[in-house]
């Protein structure tokens, strides 16, 4: 068995929940080319249409009718996010001046992620939140305010959800933000606030923004999600006389982390973009022979969504890979670190737990088994890749397959279009 093929992953994730969010907040009408319908994205949708805001489709368009967040209206009941920790974070900042109250809730895993980091810097500026216990977990009721003050922040973790959280209420408060990363992270917020007419000065790690701004709905194409491209970048480069093209992705510097990494290894993987200015791209990946590496500091926000399945490339890989500073893969939709090591280590890898990371071995040989995505699509997606590489005599049954659907419901028909057998 071998890959070959060309895929267009889907549509960006994080671009698609932006581009709802901007288009509501925006006046004016916004036309998304492109959008991702998948569960997560559609929770922002229904979010939205809860709040009265007009959605709907025109052909392949998404269509936003923006009348700013003014225009909100109080939902008639708590709103249900899901799985959803992008569509949680960023609108508890875009509802800061939001002055009725909005609960929100979601599913078992959201219900269990820290909600305090994005709270905390909220209620300097003014907003009223009341979560669960010490993390300010889910069920979480909001109450913006009409006097939403500006903040000077120093992020204390590197998230792309808390700044562009913070930006948002930002763009609504009067006065001047400004919020500090910890590291560089996604950008998205900030290209889309310039896409939408706003004005932000960005610095290196500082971001200033000078509130309140008033933003105008435009059309946007949403590139293929380079975090959906990396389970097929890990695939070409493991199975054997793979050839893989993947087509029109996006290449934000800030999202790239895999394809440095992945070179740090050896692998054969060719960018070729579309343009100088156009940042997506097609990826080029051919099945090569790895070596381990040494995946640490400002490179882990820009692979954060990427490791469990660098993981599982690297137990392909000759030599020892060591991944640390990555203590945020324990707040995702599941303990990444701790679930990718049980689970590979289930079909035979060599990979230990460390306080911020994992140490794998290699090359390891993988076999069948019995594993478990704790209903993260990330990780069904990984253990997937991950059964192309046991003998085909074995296999890999893998319990909650189907929380694919949160960001690539088509992850199995396209896996199955480059399959040759
Ligand atoms: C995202 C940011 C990242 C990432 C998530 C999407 C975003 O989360 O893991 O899948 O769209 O801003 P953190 O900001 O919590 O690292």
């Amino acid at each position: 068995m071998f890959l070959e093929g060309s895929i267009q992953v889907p549509p960006d994730k994080s671009i698609s929940h932006r581009s709802i969010m901007f288009g509501a907040m925006a006046h004016g009408v916004t036309r998304v080319h492109h959008f991702l319908k998948s569960e997560d994205c559609l929770a922002t949708l229904n979010l939205f249409k809860a709040l009265g805001v007009t959605i709907y489709e025109e052909g392949n368009q998404l269509v936003i009718v923006g009348k700013g967040v003014s225009s909100f209206q109080p939902p008639s009941e708590a709103i249900d996010v899901g799985n959803s920790g992008t569509t949680l974070r960023l609108v508890s900042g875009l509802l800061a001046t939001c002055c009725f109250p909005i609960t929100l809730t979601g599913d078992a895993s959201l219900s269990s992620r820290p909600m305090d980091r994005v709270l905390q810097p909220l209620r300097k500026m003014g907003v009223t939140s009341q979560g669960q216990g010490e993390k300010e977990t889910l069920p979480l009721i909001l109450q913006g305010t009409s006097c939403l003050k500006p903040i000077q922040y120093h992020l204390p973790v590197a998230s792309a959800q808390v700044k562009s959280a913070l930006l948002f209420a930002a763009l609504q408060a009067e006065g001047t933000s400004l919020i500090v990363e910890k590291e560089l992270t996604r950008n998205h917020t900030e290209e889309m606030i310039r896409l939408f007419g706003g004005d932000i000065q960005v610095t290196g790690k500082q971001i200033q923004l000078t509130g309140p701004q008033q933003l105008t709905g435009t059309t946007l194409f949403v590139p293929g999600d380079i975090s959906s491209a990396a389970f097929f970048i890990v695939a070409g480069l493991c199975v054997p006389n793979s050839h893989i093209w993947l087509t029109n992705v996006g290449l934000s510097e800030t999202r790239t982390g895999i394809l440095d990494i992945v070179q740090q290894m050896g692998g054969k993987v060719q960018v070729h973009p579309h343009s100088d200015t156009d940042y997506t791209g097609d990826i080029d990946v051919q099945a090569s022979e790895l070596v381990g590496t040494t995946i640490s500091g400002s490179l882990i926000p820009r692979a954060i969504d990427e490791l469990p399945v660098i993981a599982l490339l690297a137990t392909q890989a000759t030599g020892r890979t060591v991944i640390k500073d990555a203590e945020e893969l324990k707040v995702k939709e599941t303990n990444r670190i701790d679930a990718t090591v049980c689970e590979l280590k289930k079909l035979g890898a060599d990979i230990e737990s460390t306080e911020d990371g994992m140490i794998i071995n290699g090359p390891t040989p993988l076999h069948g088994g019995v594993v478990n995505s704790y209903q993260d699509h990330r990780m069904a997606m990984m253990l997937k890749i991950a059964s192309l590489l046991v003998s085909p005599k074995e296999t890999v049954q893998i319990k909650g397959e189907d929380a694919v659907k949160v960001s690539y419901p088509e992850f199995n028909q396209d896996l199955l279009k480059i399959i040759n057998q």
